[in-house]
């Protein structure tokens, strides 16, 4: 599909989108993420479960290089994340990055909010960041907004507009970290439902959420975490029904009894 050479070193359309080989990890003695192997496949979802501590933040950090990893290789579609450099920040590009907090920058408006990255980092004119930021907003149901400060909008919204932001570089996957656990109740649906859109859409995603309905509805695989390891992973229903280790029975179990 792709028309870019070979050179371009742009992976194939059987290259995985994110491969993580023999990734270890440590904080000090805490060996934080321990051999994790995993491949993520064009257009899938993958939801990552598992009990707090586990290391599901560090991996998603550790996939977008906002840290290190001790041994073993990262790629994005087929390319190894360097350790720094002008490669790196295009690979990093490559990967969108929705955190509990919205991290939007308060005092420029939702429309440069979302138009900053495109303009700084791909050079793109004004013109043609607000075109892509106005559809961007609008498919994320915010672009009445456009001219609001952060702090004018709800928590769900502004989570919207975290989520237009990062799809505005273009991104070959999109890491959510639990997206909606600060949110106030009646707001997790929107972002929910904002996240099964793009899903449908095709967008490969790495997903951790505590939000089992999503893992559902929207999940192809989930990937149970705990103490640093991969312990599981299954088609959503098959987790769900018939968890195979004692650690995933036990978290599920502990999320039904609440
Ligand atoms: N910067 C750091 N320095 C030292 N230890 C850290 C650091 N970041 C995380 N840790 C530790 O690494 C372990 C994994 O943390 P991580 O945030 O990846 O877990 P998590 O699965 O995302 O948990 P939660 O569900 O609570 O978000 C925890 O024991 C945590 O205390
Ligand atoms: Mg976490």
């Amino acid at each position: 599909m792709s028309t870019d050479s070979p050179a371009s070193g742009a992976g194939s359309a059987t290259t995985p989108i994110v491969k993580l080989t023999d990734v270890n990890k440590h904080y000090g003695q805490l060996h934080v993420l321990q051999n994790i192997n995993l491949e993520v496949s064009k257009g899938e979802v993958v939801v990552v479960l598992g009990p707090s501590g586990s290391g599901k933040s560090t991996l998603c950090r550790a996939i977008n290089r906002l840290e290190t990893i001790d041994s073993g290789s990262i790629e994005i579609d087929g390319q190894v994340l360097p350790e720094e450099g002008k490669m790196l920040a295009k690979l990093r590009a490559d990967v969108g990055m929705v955190f509990q907090s919205f991290n939007l920058f308060a005092h420029k408006s939702i429309l440069e909010n979302v138009t900053l990255g495109p303009i700084k980092v791909k050079n793109m004119k004004k013109a043609e960041a607000n075109k892509l930021a106005l559809s961007l907003l609008e498919r994320v149901g915010v672009a009445n907004q456009k001219d609001k400060l952060p702090a004018q909008l709800s928590g769900g919204q502004q989570q919207r507009v975290a989520i237009a932001r990062a799809l505005a570089m273009r991104p070959k996957v999109m890491l959510f970290d639990e997206p909606t656990s600060a949110l106030d109740p009646e707001m997790i649906n929107e972002v929910l439902d904002t996240m099964v859109g793009l899903a449908k859409e095709g967008m490969t995603m790495i997903v951790v959420t505590h939000e089992m309905g999503f893992a559902r509805k929207a999940a192809d695989r989930v990937i149970f975490m705990a103490d640093g390891q991969i312990v599981e992973q299954a088609a959503p229903e098959q987790f769900f029904t018939n968890p195979q280790s004692v650690r995933a029975k036990d978290f599920l179990g502990k999320l039904i009894t609440h």
